[in-house]
């Protein structure tokens, strides 16, 4: 049997205590990874790593901290680096809802979304990459993989979460921008793209998820809600050395939603 490709190499997630984040855990874990867990929640990485140690024997680091606070990231980083010597994958997958339409939201309600989601994908992306790039890993000495969303591409914009699709537009730029940034240092950069997908962002109800897509007059060619497995599945993907010469791609995964834009 072939070796497990993640076996020395440390997994950081961010947001790992629920939804996609928990579904990355136990998929980087079974093919081998130590993990760092981080959340704000630290009930929610407690129960994620009791979910990954039934079923698989690796290295969990817990790391409670709020990604938009540079100096709990930092701290972070020490942590991390006091336990392990890598951190072959980063992903920035932790990130919340928000936003009206772009033009009435309030300042605190802009600043809420963007903290999070784009200036604390960018703290932790700031604090990691150094290290990342001295790696010995070859021929990639670490991968960084960002959870978009669809409502930050031009087909998916949507003014009913529009500082939300702000955000994620941004995320998506910086996927690019690092990309290129850090491709002489050998580092891959890449984002995992969802369209609506089964978690408790989305309260975890189905019903919930059909009503909001009524609405929005939302037409999924594949007429089924993503699992958050799928995604998991993905990021072993941008994981394993068969994505090595993939970067700076926004890989979109919406039963198609983002084509049908007035085609169905
Ligand atoms: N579910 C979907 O349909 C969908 C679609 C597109 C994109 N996404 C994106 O996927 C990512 C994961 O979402 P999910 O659906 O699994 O949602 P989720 O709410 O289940 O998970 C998000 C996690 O992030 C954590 N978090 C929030 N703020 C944080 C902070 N400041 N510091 C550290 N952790 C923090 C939360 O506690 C939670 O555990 C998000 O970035 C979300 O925008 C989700």
């Amino acid at each position: 049997m072939s070796k497990k490709f993640l076996k020395g190499k440390v997994a950081l997630i961010t947001g790992a205590g629920s939804g996609f984040g928990r579904e990355m855990a136990v998929a980087f874990a079974s093919q081998g990874a130590s993990l760092v867990l981080n959340d704000i929640n630290l009930e929610g990485i407690n129960e994620t790593r009791d979910i990954v140690l039934n079923s698989y024997n690796v290295d969990i680091l817990l790391a409670e901290a709020d990604i938009s606070k540079e100096e709990q990231v930092d701290m972070m980083r020490k942590n991390v680096f006091q336990k392990f010597e890598n951190v072959f994958l980063l992903v920035n997958n932790a990130g919340i809802r928000g936003g009206s339409s772009t033009l009435k939201t309030k300042t605190k309600d802009y600043e809420r979304v963007m903290d999070v989601n784009v200036k604390g994908a960018w703290n932790v992306t700031k604090s990691f990459y150094r290290k990342m790039t001295k790696q010995k890993f070859s021929p990639v000495a670490g991968k960084i993989i960002n959870i978009t969303s669809c409502a930050g591409t031009e087909c998916g914009l949507n003014p009913f979460i529009g500082m939300y699709s702000v955000s994620k537009a941004a995320l998506i730029a910086f996927t690019k921008l690092w990309a290129l940034e850090l491709g002489p240092n050998n580092i891959t950069v890449n984002a995992i793209c969802p369209g609506i997908f089964l978690t408790p962002i989305y309260n975890n109800d189905p019903d919930f998820i059909r009503e909001w897509i009524k609405l929005r007059n939302i037409k999924l060619p594949i007429d089924k809600i993503g699992e958050a497995s799928q995604v998991a599945d993905v990021a072993l993907f941008l994981a394993s050395p068969a994505s090595d010469y993939i970067t700076g791609q926004n890989i979109i995964l919406d039963g198609g939603m983002t084509i049908s834009i007035n085609k169905l």
